[in-house]
């Protein structure tokens, strides 16, 4: 059996942290793929489209060149067309970017096989929002990864403060809400918790707790 974990949840539910961390803590590759979505959001922001503008996302396709590595430090990199982005993406404009791109068909077409491939030989842990459902829908474990929309909110500001991005939770939050609500309403492989995947609620966990259940699940999975 592959060991390949996928991870899905709304915005702020701490996937990337925790995966992460646990993907760190067992010897795992951790694939972050909302990264891959965000790279796409911030050339159709560069090339001067507005948000919805679906054809225009479709037409730039072709010209982009969309890479991933990993630093010396196992942290994910993103390029776009050559250039190193992996900070762009992270500027909160870029979210409502992602949300909106990743709605459009031919976009979530184009991305497939590259998330595909990176757990192809296993090892991985992947988070997003379809990873369950239809980009490994064959993952021997999947976890749906929540919280209550205000600690999504908390959690999610003091990340960016730590960033030195400003922010008040009741921006964070609005602009959650919207982007949760695109994300789970769109046609196209909307957020949805997979049949088969565990439901984990961290609303009332800290986050050395939220990983000891995340990593519990994994290791009573695979016998690791
Ligand atoms: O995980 P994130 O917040 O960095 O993702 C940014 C956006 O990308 C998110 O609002 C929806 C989209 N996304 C997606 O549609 N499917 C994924 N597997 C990952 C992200």
């Amino acid at each position: 059996m592959l060991i390949n974990i996928a991870i899905d949840g709304p915005s702020g539910a701490g996937k990337s942290t925790l995966a992460r961390a646990a993907a760190k803590q067992l010897g795992l590759i951790y694939v972050d793929t909302g990264a891959i979505y965000r790279t796409v959001g911030l050339a159709a922001k560069r090339a001067g489209l507005p948000l919805g503008a679906g054809d225009g996302v479709v037409a730039m396709l072709p010209s982009l060149e969309i890479d991933m590595a990993y630093d010396g430090e196992g942290r994910q990199r993103m390029y776009l067309n050559g250039e190193d982005v992996s900070e762009a993406i992270r500027e909160p404009e870029i979210s409502m970017y992602a949300s909106d791109v990743s709605a459009v068909p031919e976009v979530r077409a184009f991305l497939l096989q590259m998330q595909r491939s990176m757990a192809a030989r296993g090892g991985v842990i992947m988070d997003g929002r379809d990873i369950g459902t239809v980009v490994l829908p064959g993952a021997p474990l999947k976890v749906f990864l929540t919280a209550s929309e205000e600690a999504r909110a908390e959690r999610r500001c003091r990340e960016l403060r730590e960033k030195g991005i400003e922010c008040t939770v009741g921006e964070v939050l609005r602009d959650m809400r919207v982007r949760d609500e695109n994300d789970s309403n769109r046609a196209a492989a909307p957020l949805r918790k997979a049949d088969d995947a565990v439901l984990l609620d961290t609303t009332e966990l800290d986050f050395e707790q939220s990983l000891a259940a995340l990593t519990a699940l994994i290791k009573e999975k695979f016998g690791l």
